[in-house]
């Protein structure tokens, strides 16, 4: 059961990586303005979400010691983060308060999950 668990968080953080890395990279486009949702970072958030879920089904049945309110407070946050991104995923550009907006919630929930 750990190597099944260990492999879901693996997928979780390339999650992570997706969604924070996709607003990363857009870094150079919100010097100009130009910044969009990539595909990627809705993929991450779709991602985090299935293993999210998956992690505490596992950790569950594995009998395994779990923060409800910890992982209910950032299925709060992600659900907020999929629909922004999700809203704004065919605009050509979106403002640099809404990619800064997913990236703040992004990181709030590792701060949640790493120093809770
Ligand atoms: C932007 C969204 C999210 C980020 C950045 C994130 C980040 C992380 C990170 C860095 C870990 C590894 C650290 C650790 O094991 O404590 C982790 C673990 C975990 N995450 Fe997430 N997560 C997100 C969303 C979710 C959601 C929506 C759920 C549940 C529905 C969830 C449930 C879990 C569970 C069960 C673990 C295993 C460790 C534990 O909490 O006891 N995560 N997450």
């Amino acid at each position: 059961m750990n190597v099944v668990i260990g492999f879901v968080l693996a997928t979780h953080i390339i999650g992570v990586v997706a969604l924070l890395g996709g607003v990363l990279y857009q870094m150079k486009a919100m010097k100009t303005g130009d910044a969009r949702m990539a595909p990627g970072m809705l993929h991450g958030a779709f991602l985090l979400l299935i293993s999210g879920v998956l992690l505490i089904g596992l950790n569950e049945a594995a009998g395994n010691d779990l923060n409800h309110i910890r992982a209910g407070i950032k299925l709060i946050v992600l659900v907020v983060i999929t629909a922004l991104v999700y809203i704004n995923r065919d605009e050509p550009r979106v403002s640099n308060a809404l990619i800064g907006t997913v990236g703040g919630l992004t990181t709030l929930n590792i701060l949640l999950a790493t120093m809770w």
